[in-house]
């Protein structure tokens, strides 16, 4: 399906929207990400904060990890709000990855102020993959 650039706001939208329902106590640094699947659905997610600091997870894999457990596989554009419209972490793009290099990725602020939209590929070039699983 072809995205245009309303698509892309109504996405920033509903990632700022997560956002505000982020658990973020120890950080002080709530995000949200709203990730759109070829057929049209929007998963939101935000990040989840806890006690135990490592146990946290970040908002770009509760979304992707929600679609994917209702059955989406293919996706084509995730926005991810912050305050300051922070980029995702190199967890967040490694585990996106698995899933293809052709999603777009837009990072915005509160604002709505899009700071970063590119694919996924060139957020992480040589994405550890199943090929890499291969044996020689
Ligand atoms: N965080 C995300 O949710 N996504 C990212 O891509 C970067 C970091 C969260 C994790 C933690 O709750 C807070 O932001 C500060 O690192």
């Amino acid at each position: 399906m072809a995205r245009d650039r309303a698509d892309m706001e109504e996405l920033i939208e509903r990632a700022g929207e997560a956002r505000l329902r982020a658990y973020a106590p120890y950080s002080g640094y709530p995000v949200g990400a709203a990730l759109l699947t070829r057929s049209g659905q929007i998963f939101e997610g935000a990040n989840v904060e806890n006690a135990a600091y490592p146990t946290t997870m970040c908002a770009e894999r509760i979304a992707a990890f929600s679609a994917i457990t209702r059955g989406e596989r293919e996706f084509d554009a995730i926005a991810v709000v912050t305050l300051n419209g922070g980029a995702p972490c190199g967890a967040c793009r490694q585990v996106l990855s698995e899933f293809g290099g052709d999603l777009l990725v837009i990072a915005a602020d509160a604002e709505g102020e899009i700071h970063l939209e590119a694919k996924l590929k060139e957020l992480i070039p040589h994405a550890f993959g199943p090929q890499d699983l291969a044996q020689p």
